[in-house]
């Protein structure tokens, strides 16, 4: 099938989406600007447009609105965050952990909790009865066209997964076949970086790209 309006991308565009790759980053701090509610609504139907197995199109969007419920997610995440550098062994390394900003759910004017429906039809299990993890990337996929569309808008997000997905289930009250993947934070940033903040603190760096390539 050829669609003779199709888009050629050309070099200028390539530059562009360079960027947009390059200053996408995880944010944890947000500055107090809303962020209007036709815009959440764009950047959901553009996470929409994500490939999914079988186009079962599994992601479902839960956008956080309540104060008290809000606010016992944080309440959550703090608990756990605190469980998770008393995981640590040595000290050195619970006080590098508690110097990091992991979080910025107080500040961010929305909050997305991203599910993935393991319970739909749709997609009649194509590509899912040998792999069945594939729902679950599916609404991965999602996720990534929310991060890098919220960022054409200079918006910046950032991932929680300093939780018990079970507790958020229950908090927010969803079907029992839904799947917690991510529960995200919207927000503009208080500043910009070309370079991810764990980096910029010195908790992990950028791994050596040749570690990651392999030829068989
Ligand atoms: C699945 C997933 C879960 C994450 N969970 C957290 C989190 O709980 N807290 C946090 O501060 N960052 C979290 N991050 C963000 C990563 O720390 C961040 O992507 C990484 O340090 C690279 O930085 P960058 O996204 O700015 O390039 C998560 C990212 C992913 C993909």
């Amino acid at each position: 099938m050829t669609n003779s309006q199709h888009p050629v991308f050309d070099k200028q565009f390539r530059a562009q989406f360079d960027k947009l790759l390059a200053w996408r980053r995880d944010v944890r701090r947000f500055d107090d600007r809303p962020i209007d509610s036709g815009i959440v609504d764009d950047l959901l139907d553009r996470a929409c447009l994500a490939p999914s197995v079988g186009n079962a199109q599994p992601w479902r969007f839960v956008s956080v609105r309540t104060a008290a419920i809000r606010s016992s997610v944080a309440d959550h995440v703090d608990v756990e965050n605190r469980k998770a550098k008393d995981g640590y062994d040595d000290d050195e390394i619970q006080s590098e952990y508690q110097r990091l900003k992991l979080h910025g759910l107080r500040e961010a004017p929305v909050h997305l909790a991203i599910f993935c429906d393991e319970g739909t039809n749709d997609g009649r299990g194509l590509g899912r009865q040998t792999m069945s993890e594939t729902l679950t990337w599916s609404v991965v996929m999602a996720i990534h066209n929310l991060w890098l569309s919220a960022r054409t808008q200079n918006i910046g997000l950032g991932w929680v997964s300093i939780l018990q997905p079970e507790k958020i289930h229950r908090i927010l009250d969803v079907p029992d076949d839904w799947r917690l993947i991510a529960y995200l934070c919207l927000g503009y940033p208080q500043r910009e970086s070309d370079e991810p903040e764990l980096s910029t603190l010195g908790w992990q760096d950028r791994i050596d790209r040749s570690k990651t390539r392999f030829a068989r």
